[in-house]
């Protein structure tokens, strides 16, 4: 089992269809991590010890992960110096605007790297890349993943362009 180095933390069990996907990237590159509830608003207490322990306990990097009223990246950063991403979940009834805008417009002096509404994937990423900074290999496996989204593209393209073409000669053939 690879060292915990990622803390994911959501504000809900309810969150975790879509705070699944930070631990999918994290795998991805072989990189350790937990999953914590707690709350902000409904369990202050085991926030703030979360947050405080959480250097000591080896984290580097914090996800976190709320709806709705979503002051718990915000709380935990203001706790901690590791680097936090929250991660806006959309609920009903405002789709998850509500979340963005209570995790982006942190205070100067306290941020929260915020990534789009449910980008609990990129905020995986995110954690990867500051990992990165100090491991080489981690490193090139994000330069490996990058090709291969590059290589995609151009799978898509050859794709895209043989269906055209042949839409276009069949086309000249039904006019001759
Ligand atoms: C937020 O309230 C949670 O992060 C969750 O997105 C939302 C709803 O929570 P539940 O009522 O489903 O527990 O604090």
């Amino acid at each position: 089992m690879p060292e915990v180095k990622v803390g994911i933390i959501m504000g809900s069990d309810s969150d975790l269809p879509i705070m699944r996907k930070c631990a999918e990237a994290l795998d991805h590159f072989g990189i350790g991590w937990e999953m914590v509830v707690s709350s902000a608003h409904r369990h202050p207490e085991k926030t703030a010890r979360y947050a405080r322990g959480a250097g000591e306990a080896g984290l580097k990097v914090i996800i976190a992960g709320a709806g709705g009223a979503a002051h718990l990246p915000g709380v935990i950063a203001s706790m901690t110096l590791l680097p936090v991403i929250g991660v806006p979940i959309a609920i009903e009834p405002m789709g998850g605007v509500d979340s963005l805008y209570s995790i982006v417009q942190m205070p100067q002096g306290i941020p929260v790297a915020t990534v789009t509404i449910n980008g609990a994937y990129n905020a995986g990423l995110l954690a990867v890349q500051i990992l990165a900074l100090s491991d080489s290999d981690l490193h090139q496996k994000l330069n490996n993943y990058r090709q291969s989204l590059a290589a995609r593209v151009e799978e898509k393209d050859s794709a895209l362009r043989e269906k055209i073409a042949s839409e276009k000669s069949s086309t000249e053939g039904d006019q001759s």
